[in-house]
């Protein structure tokens, strides 16, 4: 892990916006330590053609003019799968934001993060928050990323948790278990931010309330999207607020500190139906593989709400009144 640079990281942010991808977009927008280099996009909480257009509809938002560059629809080998019950028809809870005014890029997300990654001056971070088959085809598209490539951030996988999507398994690697098979075991220089963490990191009323002080339509977007997220987790977790995953993995880019890790071997299972997509870590090393991965073991979540609070009323301080 290298030190802390003085000038903005570098970032491709891998998204299937979803609500807490879209509190990623904006924390990552409002946050001058990155240079957010594009939003590429994949099939995963909603179908890829409603997950680029949220991603537009948001980046436009708050003014932006970072690309949004779609990529693969359909996970590698298994079929579709996507979490309505979760994030809404739309993709983002309540909120409907007006049809974006930006075009998506022409690109496509796997050549993007491969030309990212191979001729950025500083060294690019990936932050992979959704079902990880762009990464994987860009494992195959270009094999030299993985010696090129600053760190790749991945929020997946639920270890010694009950999964969010089957008993066992998480939805980003459950939608697509070989594209994640594939990524752990490329040699990348993975940070793994699993369920087990950023289920604890709630995003209450009590925050929303304190956004919607501020006259802006960053406020009013924010509490449109996590009211239907707040409920979800409510019904179906019995939590106190929404678990906001994704801008937990953006922010360890940079904020490393938040977190304590463990390199340790994770593997996936796929090859049971009943256990598909089930992340293990071999902490005992009783596979005798080599580790494959920096796994955080402890988050500061009160530090981290701090932060993206902060960068929220920021950001929606700046779109005030507009
Ligand atoms: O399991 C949570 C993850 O799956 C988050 O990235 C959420 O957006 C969904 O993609
Ligand atoms: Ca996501």
């Amino acid at each position: 892990m290298t030190t802390q640079p003085s000038q903005p990281i570098r970032i491709v942010l891998d998204t299937d916006p979803g609500i807490d991808d879209a509190l990623a977009i904006l924390l990552a927008v409002a946050s001058p330590e990155l240079d957010l280099a594009a939003v590429t996009v994949t099939g995963g909480n909603c179908p890829l053609a409603q997950g680029v257009r949220n991603a537009l509809a948001v980046l436009d938002m708050v003014r932006s003019d970072v690309p949004v560059v779609p990529g693969v629809a359909l996970p590698l080998i298994r079929p579709p799968f996507t979490a309505e019950e979760t994030h809404g028809d739309t993709g983002l809870g309540n909120a409907h934001l007006p049809e974006p005014s930006i075009q998506a890029s022409q690109d496509h997300a796997v050549d993007l993060i491969v030309r990212e990654i191979m001729t950025a001056e500083t060294p690019v971070t990936l932050v992979a928050v959704a079902p990880l088959t762009n990464v994987a085809l860009a494992i195959r598209r270009e094999p030299r990323i993985v010696e090129r490539v600053r760190e790749v951030i991945v929020m997946g996988g639920a270890l010694d948790v009950p999964g969010n999507t089957t008993p066992l398994a998480e939805f980003n690697v459950y939608v697509d278990p070989h594209a994640a098979y594939m990524v752990l075991h490329s040699g990348l220089p993975i940070t793994l931010i699993p369920w087990d963490i950023t289920s604890k990191v709630l995003f209450t009323q009590e925050y929303v309330d304190q956004l919607l002080r501020i006259d802006s339509p960053v406020s009013r977007f924010i509490a449109d999207a996590t009211s239907f997220y707040i409920d979800f987790h409510l019904n179906y977790f019995g939590y106190a607020g929404c678990s906001i995953n994704d801008p937990c993995a953006l922010a360890l880019a940079f904020r490393p500190e938040l977190a304590e890790y463990e390199t340790v071997f994770v593997d996936v299972e796929i090859e049971s139906a009943k256990s598909m997509g089930k992340t293990i870590a071999d902490t005992l090393n009783v596979w005798k593989q080599s580790p494959n991965v920096r796994l955080v073991r402890t988050f500061d979540q009160t530090a981290f709400l701090a932060l993206f609070m902060e960068r929220m009323r920021d950001l929606a301080g700046r779109h005030a009144n507009s």
